[in-house]
């Protein structure tokens, strides 16, 4: 079955250990119920330790932020991928809209996946538009994103990156964006990721969704925007919402 993948993003929360081991044990048990969805959790890195099963989990799996661009050796304050990796992770984020903003630059996102992939890890690209407007520029914006976030990335690799498309202005917004828009989006997407990989492997490619996702929009956001999954922020750190939001994702036929 091709689950619908959920991945939390914490960002930078909770602020302490305890609360982040409640959130993870918490997620885990429900994601154990789950059928036809496949749960996430990314906490902060001194967190990660205290979210990983002992045991592999059903239907749960914890990633990271964010990831070295380099493998190794004297990069102050950096994690690698082989680090991440051995820890028992599968996902790392690249590319999301807050680290592009205090710095990241296409090249730097597309390192950071190249590092993810070869070490085994699956890349959840993150690409959006800070903001559309009546002449359709993000349409342009967002290709040119894909294509350069890409770049340099094996072929043979393709088939081990998540795409997540998230319009700036969702995030951390009140509503999300409209669910026909995130319909059009996502096979934009799509398209601009069969540009670079070939028509094949996209179609087996996920295309998520993130920017004010909540328990409440969530189901219609999958059925009616068509897309693979969701990445999701707030609502991530805010137990029972987030399980009430993959159970509603689980009930979608
Ligand atoms: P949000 O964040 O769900 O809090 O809007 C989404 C994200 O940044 O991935």
């Amino acid at each position: 079955m091709n689950k619908k993948l959920v991945i939390g993003n914490w960002k930078e929360n909770p602020s302490s250990v305890d609360d982040a081991k409640r959130i993870a044990g918490k997620t885990r048990a429900a994601a154990g119920l789950l059928e036809r969805v496949q749960a996430v959790v990314c906490p902060p890195f001194p967190f990660i330790p205290v979210a990983v099963p002992r045991k592999p989990s059903a239907n749960y799996a914890v990633g990271a932020q964010s990831v070295s661009r380099e493998e190794g050796g004297a990069h102050t304050g950096q994690v690698s991928a082989a680090m991440l990796r051995s820890l028992g992770l599968g996902f790392v984020i690249v590319g999301h809209s807050e680290e592009r903003a205090a710095g990241d630059t296409d090249g730097a996102v597309s390192a950071k996946a190249s590092r993810a992939l070869e070490a085994g890890l699956t890349a959840v690209l993150c690409v959006g538009e800070q903001s559309r407007d009546e002449s359709g520029s993000h349409f342009d914006f967002v290709r040119n994103e894909i294509k350069a976030s890409l770049a340099g990335i094996p072929a043979e690799k393709a088939r081990h990156i998540v795409l997540a498309y998230e319009p700036i202005w969702a995030i951390g917004a009140k509503e999300p964006m409209a669910p026909a828009d995130i319909h059009e989006m996502s096979i934009f997407v799509k398209k601009a990721f069969a540009d670079v990989f070939g028509a094949e492997v996209a179609m087996k490619t996920k295309v998520l969704y993130g920017g004010a996702v909540n328990f409440r929009n969530a189901a219609e956001i999958v059925t009616t925007g068509g897309v693979d999954g969701l990445l999701v922020g707030r609502e991530s750190v805010n137990l029972p919402g987030f399980i009430e939001l993959l159970k509603s994702v689980d009930k979608i036929q």
